[in-house]
């Protein structure tokens, strides 16, 4: 295809690691942005893992990707962040098996107040911002917090792999085509509270409530796919890195692109106070996108199951932000 159109800056953390991996070629294939936008990609690593992501950018190169219009690697988060459009924070220590997301904190917490700041002093007015590295929801917090001039809004968090993991959950259930799936959601942190909800959601023609029982909704649906990362942890040894980087790609396509009409995603965003959540706190909700800022989906119907659920979440989720207050990160 032609490239017409100016080329977007995308800078990935982490392009060393698992997920920078799996991610940075679809990136550069055209997959997140379009086959018709040409990406100049910046690659950030810490400086003991530089060699290593020059190795990747190497492979980059030999892919000869049409939509590839640059490539550079840095250790420096204000170089990599320099007219950035389109930021994945992806650079953060995995846990390990045994571990819950949220003790990653102390660890990882510290990344994203420097990398918001260069965000904030470096990148375009336009930024998008995907915090992936966990705890993401805390992470995207700190981050926000450390960029005023950024709208608060474009720092996101990921539940977009929550959010296939639902669909592709119910679809096995119900025997369905994936995209006869509309409208999962799941609601509240990238954690083991989040909460996976299937109310609004239809196959096909058919309310998805109508297809299956709350005994394997409350016990089979909601802990499986709140705990996949566990599952998948226990089983490879590693974290997932495939899966999240496609999440990841579709978080931003939908984002840049659009997301389709009469359906939504779920995306962690700072809360306006929606559904009663928290104000500022990064929480994911379904949302809708023209290609400009994400809507929120406002007025759904919640019963006092999903009220409750949502709340316990929202405690969880600020009982993590009350934990890097406390260790000075914040
Ligand atoms: P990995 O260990 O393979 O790679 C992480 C990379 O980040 C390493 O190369 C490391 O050098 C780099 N890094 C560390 N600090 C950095 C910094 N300050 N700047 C730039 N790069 C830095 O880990 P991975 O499997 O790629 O996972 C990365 C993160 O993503 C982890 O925190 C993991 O838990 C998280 N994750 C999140 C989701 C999600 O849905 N939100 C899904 C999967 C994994
Ligand atoms: C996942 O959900 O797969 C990631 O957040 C990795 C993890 O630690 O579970």
């Amino acid at each position: 295809m032609a490239q017409t159109k100016k080329p977007v800056v995308v800078t990935v953390t982490g392009a060393a690691g698992n997920i920078g991996y799996a991610t940075l070629f679809r990136i550069a294939a055209g997959d997140m942005l379009g086959a018709d936008q040409p990406v100049i990609i910046n690659m950030l690593e810490i400086p003991q893992a530089v060699k290593a992501a020059e190795g990747t950018a190497m492979e980059l190169r030999d892919a000869a990707f049409p939509t590839l219009a640059g490539l550079n690697v840095y250790d420096d988060a204000n170089k990599a962040f320099e007219g950035c459009n389109y930021a994945l924070l992806i650079g953060a220590r995995p846990r390990s098996k045994g571990m819950e997301r949220a003790d990653l904190l102390e660890a990882n917490g510290g990344i994203f107040g420097p990398q918001g700041k260069a965000i904030n002093d470096h990148a375009a007015d336009d930024v998008r911002v995907l915090v992936v590295g966990n705890p993401a929801n805390t992470n995207a917090y700190i981050a926000a917090a450390s960029a005023p001039d950024v709208p608060a809004e474009r720092f996101t968090a990921m539940m977009r792999l929550d959010h296939n993991r639902a669909i592709s959950q119910l679809a096995e259930k119900t025997e369905a085509a994936v995209a006869d799936i509309k409208k999962v959601v799941v609601w509240g942190n990238h954690s083991a509270d989040q909460y996976p909800d299937i109310s609004f959601a239809t196959v096909g023609d058919k309310a998805a409530s109508e297809l299956v029982d709350e005994e394997w909704l409350d016990s089979y649906f909601v802990p499986t796919v709140a705990k996949r990362g566990a599952a998948i942890i226990e089983a490879r040894g590693a974290s997932s890195a495939a899966s999240a980087g496609s999440a990841a790609i579709d978080h931003m396509r939908s984002w840049a692109l659009g997301t389709p009409e009469g359906d939504w995603v779920s995306v962690a965003l700072p809360s306006k106070g929606q559904y009663d959540i928290p104000e500022g706190l990064v929480y994911g909700v379904p949302c809708t996108s023209d290609g400009g800022d994400w809507k929120v989906v406002e007025g759904l119907d919640l019963n006092a199951k999903q009220k409750e659920q949502l709340k316990k979440n929202a405690e969880a989720a600020q009982a993590e932000i009350e934990t890097v207050k406390k260790a000075g990160i914040l």
